[in-house]
């Protein structure tokens, strides 16, 4: 009786792990057994190898399938695609204290469509492979120590809606692929090292909105061809050196403009008349060597701020600025 019992007692022990083995294998398949593309898979790995990751906030991706088992930061389709496998569409891992460089397998995650890695002290240079990703939509890098220039392979994303790389040692030009980004509305890459012209050819962006490219080192003269781009709302150049150059006459043309900022630009020659621009909010031309006399139209209602110090203007203020209703700074 004790032995029989015994060997029950063992095989029930037996039974029991196998149950709990079976289940823990079910659980890492994910509820209905579908499974993170393998390739998708090995990227990560590889992402996660270049990474330095002090805090452990990536600790969780060793456990199970990506898709299925919470990883930290990875968010996929909800159903998989006629390949039978789930992809990932979002990588969100801002502000994770992650260091280390960004791994060229990126380029695997082929289904992306956001890439955010703001706020992180990230080092190297930006994977000429993230051009491989046709569906990304927002590439978003800002705030990390990122170094080399921008791959021209970037421009040929046809979803990209918005790129921020401020706040990094970006270097070199702009690429002229830039311009094939048509369905851009944000270029956020001021407070990096760029250098060289803006490249006249951004003017055919048809939905750029925000063009931020202050705290930079670029040089040559500002494209009068800008002005012809439809929808710009905000256009910041500050700190840069376009030296002995003046502004194009047809920046009065940006009809939609809400804030334009020059300041620090090594500007000279005349201010443009900018009376047509009716929701200019913000006008900062200050630190130049702008002269002449200050055109005499009357500017937007809705202009709070005007900074046309340090320059060498002459003449006297316009009778007009008496007359702007908002106000608030001059
Ligand atoms: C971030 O990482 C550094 C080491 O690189 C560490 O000293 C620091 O404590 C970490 N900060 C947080 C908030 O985890
Ligand atoms: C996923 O992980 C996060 C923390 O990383 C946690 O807050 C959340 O509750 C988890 N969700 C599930 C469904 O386990
Ligand atoms: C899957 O995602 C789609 C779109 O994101 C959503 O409408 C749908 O409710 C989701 N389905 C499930 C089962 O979560
Ligand atoms: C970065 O740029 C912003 C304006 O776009 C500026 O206010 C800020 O001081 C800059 N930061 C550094 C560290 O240069
Ligand atoms: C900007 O360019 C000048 C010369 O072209 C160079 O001396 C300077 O170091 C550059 N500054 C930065 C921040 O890259
Ligand atoms: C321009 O650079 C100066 C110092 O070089 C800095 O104090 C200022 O904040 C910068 N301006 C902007 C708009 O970032
Ligand atoms: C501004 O636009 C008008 C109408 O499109 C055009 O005739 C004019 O030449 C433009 N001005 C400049 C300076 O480009
Ligand atoms: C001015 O701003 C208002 C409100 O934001 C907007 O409806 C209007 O289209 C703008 N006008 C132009 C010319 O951009
Ligand atoms: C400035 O532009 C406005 C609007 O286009 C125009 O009516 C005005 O005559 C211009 N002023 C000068 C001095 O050319
Ligand atoms: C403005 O300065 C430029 C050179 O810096 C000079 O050629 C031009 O005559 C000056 N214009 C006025 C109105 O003083
Ligand atoms: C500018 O003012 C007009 C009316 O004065 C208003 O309709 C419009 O919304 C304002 N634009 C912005 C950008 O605030």
């Amino acid at each position: 009786m004790g032995k029989f019992g015994m060997l029950q007692g063992k095989r029930l022990c037996f039974l029991v792990t196998l149950i709990v083995c079976l289940w823990w294998t079910l659980q890492l398949k994910g509820a209905d057994g579908q499974l993170t593309d393998p390739s998708e898979v090995e990227a990560l790995d590889d992402i996660r190898n270049s990474l330095t990751d002090p805090s452990g906030s990536l600790r969780v991706w060793d456990r199970g399938d990506p898709c299925t088992s919470n990883w930290t930061g990875v968010l996929c389709f909800n159903t998989s695609l006629d390949d039978g496998y789930l992809h990932v569409r979002e990588l969100l891992l801002l502000n994770m204290n992650l260091s280390g460089t960004l791994s060229p397998e990126i380029g695997r995650l082929s289904h992306l469509q956001i890439l955010d890695f703001m706020w992180n002290n990230i080092i190297g240079t930006i994977p000429k492979e993230i051009g491989n990703i046709k569906t990304l939509q927002l590439l978003l890098l800002n705030g990390n120590q990122l170094t080399g220039s921008l791959p021209e392979e970037i421009g040929f994303l046809p979803n990209l809606d918005r790129i921020q790389i401020d706040q990094n040692f970006i270097s070199g030009s702009i690429p002229t692929s830039f311009a094939n980004l048509i369905k851009a509305k944000h270029f956020h890459m001021n407070n990096n090292s760029l250098s060289g012209q803006i490249p006249p050819v951004l003017s055919t962006l048809p939905f750029l909105v925000h063009l931020l490219l202050d705290n930079n080192n670029l040089s040559g003269y500002l494209p009068p061809e800008l002005a012809q781009m439809p929808q710009l709302k905000i256009l910041q150049l500050d700190n840069n050196s376009f030296d002995g150059t003046t502004i194009p006459a047809s920046f009065g043309n940006m009809s939609h403009l809400v804030k334009l900022s020059l300041r620090n630009c090594g500007l000279t020659g005349p201010i443009p008349n900018l009376s047509k621009i009716s929701n200019l909010t913000y006008l900062d031309l200050s630190f130049n060597q702008l002269n002449g006399s200050i055109p005499p139209d009357k500017l937007s209602d809705n202009i709070t701020t005007i900074d046309l110090s340090y320059n060498r203007l002459t003449g006297s203020i316009p009778s007009s600025f008496s007359y702007l209703p908002r106000l608030q700074k001059l």
